[in-house]
């Protein structure tokens, strides 16, 4: 028996987890498996209520769970940072999801921004360290408010964590199994301490894995690349910024933030899974969003729980119902509505 703990947050976010959890009740019931799901109200109605974002024992309460799917975190009403730190990088950070996975695969070239590409062209996962780097929130402002004020923002790179970054993504790269490449992407021409430290601990766990490929890729290439040859990658690994970045330029090569999933991974502890596109407030409450990025987040949580045929089956319906039935993916552009989608993904699975 699972234990799902569901955040379904701002925005759109409760409106795609509906979905999401349609698909999941059909996908138990075909595939036997059992869970119960706890609704969760963190985000910003609850903050601008109670002025609480997340607190510890909050944290200690989702470590008794086997998986958390999430919404999204951001309300218009609500300073930028204070949701997204209190408790969107709260959850990562103190749940040590240390790896954030973004898969970036193309269903159908209709829906690629790409001239000429193809579904085989866009294949490929981003690795990104989800725990340190420039999120680590460390700083300092110098002199504030004045002519010479500094701000300092630091990226913070621990030999550990990126180590266990890395291996992750070899590990990774070999079970994945197509291409066998993994490639770094990061900086080494200019941030010449903490992409020297990626470099030699990429180098030296590279001597493990004889049978994966290894690329390197300054960051700024890597997004000429995304758009010029997306059909050279297969894994990429990087740093938590670098990651933030390329993944939401992967999600408009592979048809938007409405297909755009991700997971949040604590390979040995509780992972927490989503659609990256965010609350979209602007399409709050009007069935117009696309829910396939939480059903396939959804998807992505079946497989980490260890019910591969359900993920499968889940991802086959979503690709069946966005190319055979989808006019676009984009929020109000589809020619269905929210609901609607999540009825079709659960029809065809
Ligand atoms: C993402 C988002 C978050 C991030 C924000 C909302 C803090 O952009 O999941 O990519 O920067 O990681
Ligand atoms: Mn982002």
């Amino acid at each position: 028996m699972y234990k799902i703990a569901v955040i379904p947050g701002d925005g759109t976010g409760p409106e795609v987890i509906n979905e999401g959890l349609k698909v999941l009740k059909a996908a138990g019931k075909k595939f036997k498996f059992k869970y119960e799901t706890t609704m969760f109200d963190f985000g910003g109605e609850r903050y601008l209520k109670t002025g609480k974002t997340l607190e510890d024992q909050d944290i200690e309460e989702l470590k008794k769970y086997s998986a958390i799917y999430l919404g999204a975190i951001g309300h218009p009403s609500v300073k930028p940072g204070i949701l997204e730190t209190g408790v969107l990088l709260k959850l990562r950070f103190s749940l040590d999801q240390y790896i954030n996975l973004r898969p970036v695969k193309l269903y159908s070239s209709d829906f690629c921004p790409l001239k000429d590409k193809k579904p085989e062209d866009i294949d490929f996962v981003v690795v990104r360290e989800n725990s340190e780097g420039l999120y680590k929130g460390m700083g300092e402002f110098k002199d504030k408010d004045t002519l010479n004020e500094v701000a300092i923002q630091i990226s913070y790179n621990t030999r550990k964590g990126v180590e266990r970054c890395i291996r992750y993504a070899f590990e990774y790269c070999r079970k994945r199994n197509r291409k066998n490449k993994l490639t770094l992407c990061g900086k080494t021409n200019v941030l010449t301490y903490a992409w020297d430290l990626w470099q030699r601990v990429f180098n030296e766990v590279a001597k493990e894995y004889p049978d994966v490929t290894t690329d390197y890729a300054h960051v700024d290439a890597t997004t000429m690349w995304f758009v010029k040859n997306p059909e050279w990658f297969d894994v990429i690994v990087t740093d938590n910024m670098f990651g933030d970045i390329i993944t939401d330029l992967g999600a408009m090569i592979q048809g938007g933030m409405g297909i755009a999933a991700g997971g949040n991974i604590n390979p040995k502890g509780v992972s927490m899974f989503e659609p990256i596109g965010g609350s979209a407030p602007k399409y709050t409450g009007q069935n117009v969003i696309n829910p396939m990025a939480a059903i396939c987040a959804a998807g992505m949580m079946l497989e980490n729980l260890g019910e591969e045929k359900a993920a499968q089956a889940v991802e086959d319906a979503v690709i069946t119902v966005a190319t055979k039935k989808l006019k676009s993916l984009a929020a109000g552009k589809m020619g269905y509505s929210t609901t609607e989608i999540g009825d079709l993904v659960v029809k065809y699975l």
